[in-house]
């Protein structure tokens, strides 16, 4: 009774030399979400902060970690994702000295699944200015967020639309990175024809002459952090059927076999980012009847009930990514790596 279960199908993942892989890559994307192979274009570099996230992670114990919960930010979510700011400049006909600069910051959320729950959507407003000189000023800048409700045009006067102003706040250093929390906004942001995005406005009241003032926009990087549920996963923990053990000393016994899944030996090097690779390891061995509970069952339901040698004990692994927008995802994945396997 030698059975060949649950992740052991990945076991076809590996090629032979010049082997076709549609098949199995199919397979082994849908075990990541993911219906087809991203092609990233021109991903921005992965954030330090993710980075550490990533490690931590693949540093801690198996059981200590939860693929549902991001600590980091004290929220539900399995999907980290960083999407680049795609709005543009708004040019107006009559500028107004003091205003430095007026944008469109726009997200497209097409990544994100239909049923997924977002948890967290935080806005990533940063000023890179390396030369101390004019860092520190003494007017400060006043910086203003507001919901964008009808604004579609280039050069459309800010007068003609309605904006809610979401967040207020000045400061004096160009040095600087915000963070605001725009959950709120951004759950509206899945629905596309919803999705119209923040109008960002910066302005030096004080001192409508200042230089810096207008070189602000080449400065300005602005992103969206987005931790959210995907549907299916990060259920309440599934029961657990009975299973038994078989004692491991013949070789062909149910037990894990060891299953290295290279990433770049199936090609993907180019938009996973780390890791490398993975154990997934897969079940494969005999179960022998356990005959003392079936010694009064009919043949027919001794064959129904056929031992298979299955995985009894997953654990998570995260995997940092680009998607087909050129977001930076940072997911975790349930029950991706076999550590023991059992008779049910
Ligand atoms: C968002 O991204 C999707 C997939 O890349 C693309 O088809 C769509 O046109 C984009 N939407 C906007 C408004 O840019
Ligand atoms: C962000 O805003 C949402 C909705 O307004 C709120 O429920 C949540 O607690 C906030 N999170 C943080 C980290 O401030
Ligand atoms: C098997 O035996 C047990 C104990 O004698 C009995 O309770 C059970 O109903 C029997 N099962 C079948 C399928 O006959």
């Amino acid at each position: 009774n030698l059975v060949l279960v649950g992740l052991g199908v990945l076991l076809w993942i590996f090629p032979g030399v010049g082997a076709a892989l549609h098949p199995q890559e199919t397979v082994l994307l849908r075990s990541l979400g993911l219906k087809a192979r991203p092609s990233p274009r021109s991903p921005a570099p992965v954030p330090p902060w993710l980075w550490k996230m990533f490690q931590k992670r693949s540093e801690a114990p198996k059981e200590s970690r939860n693929p549902c919960w991001v600590e980091e930010f004290q929220v539900p979510g399995n999907v980290i994702r960083i999407f680049p700011d795609q709005g543009h400049l708004i040019h107006r006909e009559e500028p107004q000295s003091w205003i430095c600069l007026q944008k469109r910051l726009y997200f497209n959320f097409s990544a994100l699944e239909e049923r997924e729950e977002l948890t967290l959507a935080q806005l990533e407003i940063q000023f890179s200015h390396n030369q101390y000189q004019g860092s520190s000023l003494v007017h400060p800048f006043q910086l203003s967020l507001y919901r964008a409700p009808q604004m579609t045009l280039h050069g459309m006067s800010t007068h003609t639309y309605s904006r809610q102003l979401l967040v207020e706040q000045s400061f004096a250093h160009l040095h600087k990175s915000f963070a605001f929390n725009v959950t709120e906004v951004a759950k509206e942001w899945q629905t596309p024809s919803k999705n119209l995005g923040l109008f960002l406005e910066i302005s030096l009241p004080a001192s409508p002459k200042s230089s810096l003032c207008s070189k602000l926009d080449s400065m300005l990087s602005t992103s969206l952090l987005v931790v959210s549920l995907t549907p299916g996963q990060c259920k309440s923990p599934r029961r657990k059927r009975n299973a038994y053990y078989v004692p491991v000393s013949a070789s062909n016994i149910c037990k894990p076999r060891r299953l290295y899944i290279s990433f770049t030996e199936v090609g993907w090097e180019n938009w996973i980012i780390a890791p490398q690779g993975y154990l997934a390891n897969y079940c494969l061995g005999e179960c022998p009847f356990p005959l003392t509970e079936e010694l009064n069952s009919t043949n027919h339901a001794i064959l129904q009930t056929i031992p298979c040698c299955v995985p009894v004990r997953l654990s998570p692994i995260s995997v940092l990514y680009y998607d087909n927008n050129d977001n930076v995802v940072l997911r975790h994945y349930e029950d991706m790596v076999v550590d023991e396997c059992g008779c049910r």
